[in-house]
């Protein structure tokens, strides 16, 4: 399953200004609930429809409407939870489950350290959300968890991606759909994504520098 890159104006101004390193916690936050708002309408586009008739104040109409599959948002922890809003504005009844990994420093290997997952999915379409697939280990990692429960489909949804995780899930995930916003150059000696965002987590939770507005904001 190839991944995508959606080129869109909207995405690329809003990923500029993510990815500066002027940006609040606060903007950063929201600029990531916009972003995978946007991602999740290309994302989604493979969801079935069924006939659906309706009536208009000028007659009949017929449409399509969802097929009623169960639609599951998982995002891996910390950094994938502030794409988890985005989602549900466009899924408000989706289950949410929850897959917590985080990389070693060192190894830069996946540690899973929760998971809180149905245990089958059936006929669900799940969506792993995590704004970064560097070199693509946690990824990969939350795809295993999800497969125990035996999903009909699992689209992942990240706002950048390398070229090596790109490879990766090709080659060990090859059916798994992705979805992102681009493409960057290259990883760095330490597995950050260059030009990147620097680290997500950090960024999305305020652990990258005080930020000095008033509380409440
Ligand atoms: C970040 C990011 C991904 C992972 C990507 O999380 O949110 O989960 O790194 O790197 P990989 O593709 O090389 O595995 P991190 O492990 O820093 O955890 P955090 O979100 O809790 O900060
Ligand atoms: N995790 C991040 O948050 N950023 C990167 O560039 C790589 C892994």
């Amino acid at each position: 399953m190839p991944l995508r890159v959606i080129d869109h104006p909207l995405i690329k101004h809003k990923m500029t200004i993510l990815r500066n390193t002027e940006t609040s916690t606060k903007k950063f936050r929201e600029l990531v609930a916009e972003l995978t708002l946007l991602l999740a309408y290309e994302a989604t586009r493979g969801l079935e429809t069924t006939p659906t008739r309706v009536t208009t104040p000028m007659g009949t109409f017929e449409g399509e409407t969802l097929k009623r599959s169960k639609v599951v948002i998982a995002p891996v922890l910390r950094a994938g939870l502030g794409m988890v809003q985005g989602m549900l504005d466009l899924f408000p009844r989706a289950l949410v489950a929850h897959l917590g990994l985080y990389r070693d420093e060192k190894t830069l290997e996946p540690k899973v350290y929760y998971q809180s997952m149905p245990e089958s999915l059936g006929d669900a379409v799940i969506f792993i959300v995590d704004p970064m697939l560097a070199t693509a280990g946690s990824l990969a990692a939350a795809v295993n968890l999800v497969k125990q429960a035996q999903p009909a489909r699992i689209v992942a949804i990240s706002l950048i991606a390398s070229p090596e995780g790109a490879q990766r899930m090709a080659r060990e995930h090859p059916e798994v759909e992705i979805v992102v916003a681009a493409m960057d150059s290259r990883l760095d000696e330490r597995g950050y994504i260059i030009p990147g965002l620097g680290d997500a987590g950090d960024r999305m939770f305020g652990s990258y520098k005080i930020d000095p507005s008033a509380p409440g904001d």
